[in-house]
């Protein structure tokens, strides 16, 4: 079975096949961000229109890639939400006719449902069950996870997530747009204890988050600190420490409220080397371990979306012919496979 994977949700074109026995066989990612970068942010509006430009070429170089033609694909699978409905829509409805032209099963998938997926594409995945900690620039969450499709939720933000938050202190520091990465490099030229930033609600009991206290810590701190290269670094150091210190707090938390020693991190912060660094040791401690996506596969992309979407085709979930994107979705409502 060769699944066709697509993902728009927000302001990455991602296109990949994923096959039952061979696994990936190609995938393909344009990024938008040089176009958003003049705003300081995503631009819906411009971001329907890019994937409309970028979609179907993308999946011919794919499929060139992978040296197949569109009548060897078995399904498609295409990201239905969350994230912006403009950009949904296009993916979703080249994805369902697609489907449809070519007399193949079609299924619309969870965007979050992908990243938690994602570390299932290395070579060495992660047995269930296990906790996983998804970190993206929309959403914030831990969930036990007991199969494809068995999520409990046991807590998440309650207000900024924790990307979200990386791009607003970025974008304090005067980093630009998509901080997160740049404010990893800046944050290892930070030195250790010049500032010192809160854990956010790590000193009672549950395994919610809450980061928006901490952007704004970030910016009394810039306010007061003069604002020179060296206090930069300096911010973003603490401001980082405090973000990665307060996820690996209820990491552990979590470990050991479920029992399991399995833990996976995914979503575009479990690319920040700070942090997998900080899980792997908190993993060794409860005598367990943790997986992550290789780096690339962190952040948006095709392949996941093609992973996840194999996986319930082949379980025999099928979308009818037409189709929904949903710019909101709690996980809960997927049905088990
Ligand atoms: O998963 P993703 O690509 O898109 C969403 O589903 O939101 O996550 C993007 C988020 C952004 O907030 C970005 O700043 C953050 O992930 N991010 C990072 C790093 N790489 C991406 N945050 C911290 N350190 C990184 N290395
Ligand atoms: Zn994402």
């Amino acid at each position: 079975m060769k699944v066709l994977g697509i993902e728009t949700s927000c302001d990455e074109t991602g296109v990949a096949v994923y096959d039952a026995e061979r696994g990936l066989l190609a995938h393909r990612l344009y990024t938008q961000v040089a176009m958003h970068a003049a705003y300081g942010g995503v631009v819906p509006e411009l971001a329907s229109r890019d994937h409309v430009r970028k979609t179907v070429p993308l999946i011919r170089e794919v499929l060139a890639a992978a040296g197949l033609a569109m009548k060897d694909l078995s399904g498609v699978a295409y990201t239905a939400g969350p994230g912006l409905i403009g950009a949904l829509l296009v993916g979703a409805a080249i994805g369902r006719a697609l489907a449809w032209s070519l007399n193949i099963p079609a299924i619309g998938v969870h965007h979050m449902e992908g990243h938690l997926l994602a570390p299932m594409l290395e070579d060495d995945p992660p047995p269930f069950p296990f906790v996983a900690l998804l970190v993206s620039g929309g959403h914030t969450q831990l969930f036990r996870v007991d199969g494809v499709g068995h999520y409990t939720l046991l807590g998440e933000s309650l207000d900024d997530a924790a990307g979200e938050a990386f791009d607003k202190t970025a974008k304090t520091l005067g980093l630009g747009y998509p901080g997160g990465p740049a404010l990893e490099k800046l944050a290892r030229q930070g030195r250790a204890g010049r500032f010192r930033f809160p854990r956010p609600m790590t000193n009672r009991p549950g395994l919610d988050f809450s980061f928006s206290g901490l952007k704004t810590h970030a910016l009394n701190t810039f306010a007061g600190s003069g604002g020179d290269a060296q206090s930069k670094a300096d911010i973003a150091r603490a401001f980082s420490e405090a973000v990665i210190d307060t996820l690996a707090i209820k990491c552990r938390r979590a470990l050991k409220q479920t029992g399991l020693r399995t833990l996976i991190a995914a979503g575009g912060v479990s690319a920040n080397a700070a942090l997998r660094e900080r899980l792997a040791s908190i993993a060794r401690e409860m005598k367990g371990r943790v997986y992550y996506p290789k780096p690339e596969f962190c952040t948006d992309n095709g392949a996941m979306i093609a992973y996840a979407g194999w996986r319930r085709l082949a379980a025999g979930q099928r979308e009818p012919l037409s189709f929904k994107a949903h710019p909101r979705w709690p996980m809960s409502e997927l049905p088990a496979v």
